[in-house]
């Protein structure tokens, strides 16, 4: 286990516990994705152990609520997915797990990081243009509901 992440908030200072994800913790990460994306988005148990069991492809969960999912491969990784539960949102965790997320990706030779997310998602827009995410293009009618991705790109080159 290991702090990934302090943030100042002018007196309160908030310390994440970030580790890696097993196999073990299928459940646990199901539990904060189906409390982050509705129904039709979400993935179970099942659905992480599978994910888990691929080369390649790597998890981090926050015991206070949040999570990432990674695949790197021939030196390019993506975000397939992160998450922090409600009650545990802008206190810094979002952000500590999207920079342990950067820091994995880069240790397992991955020189850019890929993700997509919903165009209208101004929450993670915002948190990926601010850790130095940027645009690459927009997939129209991607999800679903039939709102358009962007994906997004961030060099790891220097990490
Ligand atoms: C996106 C998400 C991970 C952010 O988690 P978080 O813990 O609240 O994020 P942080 O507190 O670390 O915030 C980091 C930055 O993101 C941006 N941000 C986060 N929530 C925001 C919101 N509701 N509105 C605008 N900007 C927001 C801000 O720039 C923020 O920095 P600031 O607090 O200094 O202003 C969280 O809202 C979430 O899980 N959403 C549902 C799942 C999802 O959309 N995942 C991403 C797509 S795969």
């Amino acid at each position: 286990m290991r702090d990934a992440g302090k943030k100042d908030r002018g007196a309160i200072t908030t310390p994440f516990a970030i580790q890696a994800a097993s196999l073990a913790h299928a459940e646990a990460l199901a539990a904060i994705h189906a409390a982050c994306f509705p129904p039709g988005a979400r993935w179970d148990a099942a659905a992480f152990a599978a994910q888990l069991s691929l080369p390649g492809t790597f998890a981090e969960i926050a015991p206070e609520g949040g999570m990432s999912l990674l695949r790197a491969v021939a030196g390019e990784a993506e975000i397939l997915t992160l998450a922090v539960a409600p009650p545990f949102r802008r206190r810094g965790l979002g952000r500590a797990l999207l920079d342990a997320a950067i820091s994995a990706a880069a240790r397992h030779g991955a020189r850019v990081l890929f993700l997509e997310v919903a165009a209208d998602n101004i929450a993670a827009r915002a948190l990926y243009t601010a850790a130095g995410f940027h645009p690459l293009g927009r997939r129209r009618h991607y999800y679903p509901d039939g709102g358009d991705a962007l994906t997004m790109a961030r060099d790891l080159s220097g990490k």
